[in-house]
């Protein structure tokens, strides 16, 4: 019976195409974005009190009409946008409306890795994504680097919307330009092909940088020009040069207060300033640490490392983080480079607050290395299942039935207390308080918990 994996692979690959065919129908007819939100809603994204934001509604012509559901009157994402540019335009700090990179400041870009699967990765960074813009407005570029493609997943479907990414779709990989080419063995693409790389999905300004199976080619590459090494580029540099490649040819240039005209917000206007630069990268990683993933770092100006708690996830975590100290180490002793000079942090996840061993290595961690571990992190839900079924953050996730909606609340004030948690470190002075909230609800309650 010799080959008989092979026959078996094959076999067994051909039946699992035919089965994407049916997935990635079901997947393009769903309809992505339901969530609308209310006034009340817009006002905490806002970051303003529900009475001045009626106020404002009613002293502006041009502010969002809004929907109807019963005597609710709720907003898009497109709408929600349409506020910020209204309010930028009359306020004192536009960019409190549209926290929106001024010219001249740095690209933020933000991974999301552990070695680990099953630690979060992929839920912490889309949910932290969408927070952002929910939160600040901000033109996140999600990228992909799982050829799993989960964090693709929560982004993708939906009428005029891209329909899961196929062998055809460029991913990271194209992005760094690992391929080869008729003229070099690899690929320096131009500026604006990099920005044609990076799909709308339905979150304004929102772009993603998709994953597929195809991704996992991202390694081979490498090794081959590890191989060939062509003209001495560095192995580790792909990623990172596309990155600044595109950033200096895509600089801010429209201020939130330039989008309205005669009362109005230039719709146009606005849709083009979404679009012409990122305001931060998210990267969400392959449960790896290859040849890959270490590109994804060196083009990295933070690391957030999403990690739960039992006891040889520590074990891990600590494989994880000698193996690549000891890859920077050997970049460092080649070539001056500035890695992670952003903050960089760990993040418990999953945390059973009803698990004694949980909540003592948390304790242990937060002793041990009070600098490097986040004080917020994700407890356990089982809210959260429901969701993460269809691919859908909280943020977006509208249960069927009320008895479902509390669960999900509480997953909410979580989210936002990480994700406020992270802000503070990556942007000081532009967080909410939901991390501060968050800490002293926890804290006490185990306080009362002791006692
Ligand atoms: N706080 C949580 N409570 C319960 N389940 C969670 C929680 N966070 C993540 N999960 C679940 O754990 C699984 C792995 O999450 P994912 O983000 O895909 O991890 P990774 O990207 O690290 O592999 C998913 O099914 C997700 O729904
Ligand atoms: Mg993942």
């Amino acid at each position: 019976m010799s080959g008989s994996l092979e026959q078996f692979l094959n076999d067994l690959s051909r039946g699992l195409e035919r089965t994407m065919v049916a997935v990635n129908k079901e997947l393009t007819l769903r309809n992505r974005i339901q969530r609308s939100w209310s006034m009340r809603q817009c006002a905490r994204f806002l970051d303003v009190s529900y009475q001045y934001l009626t106020k404002f509604a009613n002293s502006h012509t041009d502010f969002p009409t809004g929907n109807y559901v019963g005597r609710e009157r709720v907003f898009t994402l497109i709408e929600l946008m349409h506020m910020r540019a209204l309010l930028a335009a009359s306020a004192k700090k536009p960019y409190d409306y549209l926290a929106w990179r001024t010219p001249g400041s740095p690209l933020p870009v933000i991974s999301f890795a552990s070695q680990k699967g099953g630690t979060a990765k992929s839920l912490t960074a889309a949910h932290f994504a969408q927070y952002l813009s929910l939160h600040y407005g901000m033109r996140v570029g999600v990228m992909d680097a799982d050829p799993q493609s989960t964090i693709t997943l929560y982004f993708v479907g939906g009428e005029g919307l891209p329909a899961m990414p196929d062998e055809n779709t460029a991913t990271m990989v194209d992005f760094a330009g690992l391929f080869q080419s008729e003229e070099s063995s690899w690929t320096e693409h131009d500026a604006e092909t990099l920005d044609t790389f990076f799909l709308k999905t339905s979150w304004p300004g929102l772009r993603l940088l998709p994953a597929h199976g195809d991704t996992s080619e991202g390694e081979i590459q490498i090794a081959r020009l590890v191989r060939e090494n062509p003209s001495g580029k560095s192995f580790y540099r792909y990623l990172r040069d596309s990155i600044e490649r595109w950033r200096d040819h895509h600089v801010p240039k429209t201020a939130p207060n330039d989008l309205v005209e005669d009362g109005k917000v230039n719709r146009s206007k606005l849709d083009s300033a979404l679009h012409e630069t990122l305001d931060c990268i998210i990267i969400d990683y392959q449960p790896a640490l290859t040849l890959f993933q270490l590109n994804n770092v060196i083009a990295s100006t933070s690391l957030i490392i999403p990690q739960t708690m039992k006891g040889f996830d520590i074990a891990t975590l600590s494989t994880f983080v000698t193996g690549l100290l000891g890859m920077l180490k050997h970049i460092l002793a080649h070539e001056r480079i500035d890695i992670g000079q952003g903050p960089n942090m760990l993040l418990p996840t999953i945390v059973q607050r009803t698990n004694e061993q949980d909540l003592n290595q948390v304790s242990n961690l937060l002793e041990n290395c009070p600098a490097e571990i986040l004080p917020v992190f994700y407890l356990r839900s089982d809210a959260i299942a429901n969701a993460s079924d269809v691919y859908q953050s909280v943020y977006e996730y509208e249960p069927d039935t009320p008895g479902k909606r509390k669960g999900i609340n509480r997953f909410i004030t979580n989210a936002d207390a990480v994700n406020d948690a992270i802000v503070a470190r990556l942007w000081p002075g532009k967080e909410r308080g939901y991390a501060a909230a968050w800490m002293d609800n926890f804290y006490e309650d185990d306080e009362e918990d002791a006692a």
